[in-house]
């Protein structure tokens, strides 16, 4: 087989690479090591920035999302029995960001792609990608006992976290930059109506909450747990009784709850590699960083990623100029460590650290304090929160 570009996975970032490019007519091909049924199944963010809503819209996917999607124009920092809201839209000069779940992104994006007649090979074992430091990239997998070869002008490594594209570049090419925290977020849905109209990010002597929604009948709602913690230790009881205790009194009260039908546990992490081009891959999302969830940047990152490369790309089929593609892993890093740095900042202010104590518990709260009587505090966290510039 033969391509222009070889994109190894079908997550948020492949598939809107492979969109994007088809749609400006370069050809694509996404394999990826899993079933469509198990990608669709995996329940991951919530909150698009608006870059993120307008690369969809450019892909031509976002009808539904237009149509389901909640635009949220402001969201609730909880903390010592009372809550502020962080007013998005006036102090952002008219930003929102839109509540539409990850899930749903992927399903639009491969309804779409079936639709155009676009390739993907589920299902692929040994994906590898090769040659990419010389002018003949290829990747290589597995299907069904069969060893296929894809012959490309360059590779996408959009293949998240796990992936396989990050861990064909020699070790002493990339740099790597780690920090794991020392707690997790037990996750659960609900159909049940979310208990505040926008999301509410809770600080408790406890630990983190946070109230988040998928529509105006399903909820979203995580506490932060222990790494030791098993999915199994927390009955749906234990859950609704412990995310109560995390929420002032008025919250609390106006909680419905019912059976929860997803529950999983994700650890925290940030991570960066660097450089994120080697020869002719690139890696997109995932592969190339992760961000704590706090502040919602995972997804909307994996989208500026996808935006670089794809001006890089027009850029040189277009334009037969390798100036973007040159560019693509500086540009990218630049925005990729200011959504680290707010992931990390959000996360060191709102939840229960092991080694800090009361005294960690006094700061933050005089943090957020401080957050409720200073504008300019507060436009920092907006600013960030719906997502700097590309
Ligand atoms: P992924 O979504 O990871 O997609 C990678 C794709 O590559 C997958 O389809 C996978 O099957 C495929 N793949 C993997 N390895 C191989 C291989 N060797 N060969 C071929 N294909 C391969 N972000 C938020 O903002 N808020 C959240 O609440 C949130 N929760 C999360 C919970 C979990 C458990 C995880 C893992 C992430 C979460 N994130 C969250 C982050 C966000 O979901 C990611 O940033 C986003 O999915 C990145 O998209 P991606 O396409 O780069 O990678
Ligand atoms: C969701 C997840 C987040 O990490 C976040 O900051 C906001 C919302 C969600 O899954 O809805």
């Amino acid at each position: 087989m033969r391509t222009k570009v070889a994109i190894i996975g079908s997550g948020p970032s492949g598939l809107l690479l492979g969109q994007l490019l088809s749609n400006a007519g370069i050809d694509n091909i996404i394999v990826d090591r899993s079933s469509r049924e198990h990608i669709l199944a995996r329940v991951r963010a919530g909150v698009l920035e608006e870059g993120m809503v307008s690369l969809l819209d450019k892909a031509g996917v976002g009808e539904r999302m237009h149509r389901e999607g909640l635009p949220h124009e402001g969201f609730s920092l909880a903390f010592d029995g009372r809550d502020h809201r962080i007013d998005l839209f006036d102090l952002t000069g008219g930003k929102r960001v839109m509540v539409y779940g990850q899930t749903e992104v992927t399903l639009d994006l491969i309804e779409r792609r079936e639709r155009d007649g676009g390739v993907t090979v589920y299902e692929a074992s040994e994906v590898t990608p090769a040659g990419f430091d010389g002018d003949h990239p290829y990747v290589t997998y597995q299907k069904e006992g069969v060893t296929h070869r894809i012959d490309c002008d360059y590779i996408a490594g959009c293949d998240g976290f796990h992936g396989a594209s990050r861990k064909a570049v020699p070790a002493d090419a990339i740099k790597t930059f780690e920090k794991i925290y020392p707690f997790g977020w037990l996750g659960i849905l609900a159909e049940v109506p979310p208990v505040n109209h926008e999301l509410i990010y809770a600080n408790h002597p406890r630990g983190f909450a946070l109230c988040s929604m998928r529509s105006n009948t399903r909820s979203r709602y995580y506490v932060q747990c222990s790494l030791d913690d098993k999915v199994e230790m927390w009955s749906d009881d234990r859950f609704w009784d412990e995310l109560r205790r995390r929420l002032p009194t008025h919250h609390a009260q106006a909680l419905v709850t019912g059976p929860s039908f997803e529950k999983s546990i994700a650890p925290l992490r940030s991570f960066v590699a660097e450089p994120m081009r080697f020869g002719r891959l690139f890696l997109v999302g995932d592969a190339a960083h992760i961000v704590p969830p706090t502040g919602a940047k995972g997804l909307n990152l994996a989208a500026s990623d996808v935006f670089y490369l794809l001006s890089g790309l027009l850029e040189h089929y277009q334009d037969k100029s390798k100036a973007g593609l040159d560019a693509y892993s500086e540009r990218a890093l630049r925005r990729v460590w200011k959504a680290v740095r707010f992931s990390w900042s959000m996360t060191t202010l709102m939840h229960r650290f092991p080694d800090t104590g009361d005294f960690g518990q006094k700061i933050q709260e005089a943090e957020l304090d401080y957050l409720t009587q200073s504008r300019a505090a507060s436009t920092a966290m907006a600013e960030n929160y719906v997502g700097l510039p590309y």
